[in-house]
């Protein structure tokens, strides 16, 4: 007779391999093909007008920002913000793999409203529900060069990612936009032309990185909300790159290691500005920087590479 649980004979299975997804363009925008499967109910998405959006080209400080938005509307408090895993407390939107985890659409059906989103999409793939009941948004961008090198250890470690390759292969890729939501310049340019037209707070991970307080208190002015100076002492040190880094509850070590293989790189890597200094040659960084001027020319967006 076997008198194994379910969950104890799961607990002995190995952990079955991923195979690793392919990018197919969707209206010209490269996505894993896992995530399409969802996307018709994704474009369908009925946005609350008090739904918060949090949106980011991949690797720009999105888990980051999370959880600085997830203290700010939990007054501070730690314990509040330990209630679950950040997927779950703040469900990524067009997140869909078949492989026993519940899609983006399927948690924020079971989330109480106000709901806070997280999505990668580029402006022009929003679900237009988004626009129509005028949805507060949060875009936070990240210089290229950094954001590069964060998305390629990203994706050595990340199952639910196309196999990035070499380096070098993957930075002409990333340079072409042949990655995960396509070109860095135009999702950064995207969000930022359309703030003038819809309710965007526009943050940059480096203006975190020099004065956290500074940009939590413009989150908050955003969010219109007033705490006490000790509960923004109490969200500038929970979501300090350490502190997140030691929670599991913002380090995605929930994640099944088949899927995040940590022994190849870890979610919460660095957390630095000026890293791509240890990766860029200089041939690498004089295209990057050629590339950067032609596609950015006209435009006021300014980033920068070192603090
Ligand atoms: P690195 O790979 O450069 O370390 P995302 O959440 O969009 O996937 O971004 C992940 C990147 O943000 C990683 O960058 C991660 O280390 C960094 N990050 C996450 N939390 C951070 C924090 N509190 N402070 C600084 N960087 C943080």
């Amino acid at each position: 007779m076997n008198t194994m649980s379910s969950c104890e004979e799961a607990a002995q299975d190995p952990l079955p391999e991923i195979r690793r997804p392919r990018l197919v363009p969707l209206r010209g925008v490269p996505l894993p093909d896992i995530f399409l499967q969802n996307w018709e109910a994704v474009e369908k998405f009925q946005a609350k007008p008090t739904d918060l959006l949090i949106a980011t080209y991949p690797k720009a400080g999105t888990t980051w920002m999370q959880e600085i938005v997830d203290f700010i509307l939990h007054d501070g408090d730690p314990v509040r913000c330990r209630r679950a895993d950040m997927q779950s407390r703040i469900p990524f939107l067009e997140f869909a793999y078949s492989g026993h985890m519940p899609s983006g659409l399927d948690l924020l059906a079971k989330l109480a409203s106000p709901r806070v989103i997280k999505t990668h999409l580029p402006f022009q793939l929003l679900p237009k529900s988004f626009l129509e009941q005028k949805c507060k948004m949060i875009y936070c961008a990240r210089n290229g060069k950094d954001n590069l090198v964060s998305f390629y250890h990203f994706d050595l470690m990340n199952k639910l990612q196309p196999d990035p390759g070499s380096w070098e292969g993957y930075f002409q890729r990333y340079l072409h936009g042949n990655v995960s939501y396509g070109l860095w310049h135009d999702h950064v340019k995207g969000w930022w032309e359309s703030k003038e037209r819809f309710p965007i707070l526009y943050i940059f991970y480096e203006d975190m990185k020099e004065d956290p307080r500074r940009e939590i208190l413009k989150v908050m002015t955003f969010l219109r909300k007033e705490l006490p100076d000790a509960a923004v002492d109490n969200i500038v040190h929970h979501t300090s790159f350490q502190s997140m880094k030691g929670n599991p509850m913002s380090n995605y070590s929930t994640v099944p290691a088949n899927i995040f293989d940590t022994s190849v790189s870890s979610f919460m890597r660095k957390g630095e500005v000026g890293d791509w200094k240890n990766y860029f040659t200089v041939a690498q960084d004089e295209a990057f920087e050629d590339d950067y001027q032609r596609r950015t020319r006209g435009s006021a967006l300014r980033f920068r590479t070192v603090l």
